[in-house]
């Protein structure tokens, strides 16, 4: 099992495939602005897979997808394929907001992918056009139900934002009455691309728990899976579960077992360090596997204990990257 410098298990890698997506979320980014990377600067489909397959041999067991949107770039599926051909990966998931993917739902499945977190911020047209400056809330719907006729587990990621759309958080709560999916509402982190803030958000998870416990006290608490980012909750007799993601608060570190790799090939140890070692340019200079494997052991060994020393350790450098360039 790989190890950090405070006894934290490694397993899971975030890989995000591109920076690019089809939304202009608020929370994510601005509506202009953002220099897409050109295509020399990501990470080649080949680069991805070599640093997969020494990852795995390490001790990755799980691969997330994220982006920007994943879908958005050209042969995804390709990837995936030989993503999943790599012996000792166990699951790879992903993170999509759902724009284009329903009708590549069936192929996921073949793939083998068996979770899929769906990005959904409301449930009303209007509001999610606000939210997104798109007008796209059917199809993610359609990728939804795609994904339940198909067997796949649909976590829900909501971020609440005050004055935006906290009249939803009961609404969405509510598709798990029926709906075997898990809602996660998320507090609002300050990676979106410009006007950085960095106070505690006026929603965060005591707000967001008082708020469903005013709709269903008797919500009771489930037990959180190994290394869950959310605290989970069920509302007696409903199908699906709901929880709570304390990104901002930070209240999951001590359990940290993630890696994230950005689209352009920074290795970030924590979502709020500013990136702890360039493997595109390393590949690049020609490093041998071996060479590779010494420099990332060497980084997880000097991990941060929690994300308040990570954004510490920045000195300065203010935490407002776009989450879509950082894979989230
Ligand atoms: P599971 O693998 O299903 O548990 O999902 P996940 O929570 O790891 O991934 P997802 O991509 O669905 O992320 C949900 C929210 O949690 C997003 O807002 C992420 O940015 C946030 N999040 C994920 N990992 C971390 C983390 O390591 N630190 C912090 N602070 N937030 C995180
Ligand atoms: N704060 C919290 N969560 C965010 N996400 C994107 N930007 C932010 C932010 N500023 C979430 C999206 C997506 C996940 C990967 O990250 O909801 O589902
Ligand atoms: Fe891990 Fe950093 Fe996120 Fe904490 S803030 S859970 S240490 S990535």
């Amino acid at each position: 099992m790989l190890l950090d410098n405070h006894n934290r298990p490694i397993n899971y890698l975030r890989l995000a495939v591109t920076d690019r997506c089809n939304l202009r979320c608020h929370y994510c980014m601005p509506e202009h602005g953002l220099q897409w990377l050109s295509r020399a600067d990501l990470l080649s489909y080949e680069e991805m897979l070599r640093l997969c397959r020494i990852l795995i041999g390490l001790g990755i067991n799980k691969v997330r997808i994220t982006g920007g949107e994943p879908f958005v770039r050209k042969d995804l599926m390709k990837f995936l394929t030989e993503l999943s051909r790599i012996e000792g990966l166990q699951q790879i998931n992903l993170t999509t907001n759902g724009v284009v993917t329903a009708p590549l739902v069936p192929e996921l499945k073949k793939i083998g992918i068996r979770s899929v977190n769906l990005s959904l911020d409301t449930l009303d047209r209007e509001r999610f056009f606000q939210i997104t400056r798109r007008d796209e809330l059917p199809q993610v719907m359609a990728t939804m139900d795609a994904l339940l006729q198909h067997d796949i587990v649909v976590k829900i990621n909501a971020v609440v934002m005050d004055g935006q759309n906290t009249d939803d958080i009961v609404p969405l709560a509510k598709m798990t009455k029926d709906l075997p999916v898990d809602v996660r509402f998320i507090e609002e982190m300050p990676f979106n691309g410009g006007d950085h803030f960095n106070a505690r958000p006026l929603w965060d998870y005591t707000r967001i728990l008082d708020t469903l416990r005013q709709e269903w006290p008797d919500l009771e608490k489930i037990p959180d899976p190994p290394f869950s980012t959310s605290m989970n909750y069920q509302i007696p007799g409903h199908a699906g579960t709901v929880g709570i993601i304390a990104a901002w608060s930070r209240t999951f570190c001590g359990t940290c077992n993630r890696i994230r790799v950005t689209p352009q090939g920074v290795l970030k140890t924590c979502l709020y360090d500013h990136g702890v070692l360039n493997l595109r340019d390393l590949m690049r200079e020609g490093l041998c596997d071996a060479a590779l494997t010494d420099h990332l052991l060497l980084a997880f060994n000097h991990r941060h204990k929690n994300g308040w020393d990570a954004e510490e350790a920045r000195r300065g450098v203010p935490v407002e990257e776009s989450m879509a360039t950082i894979g989230g």
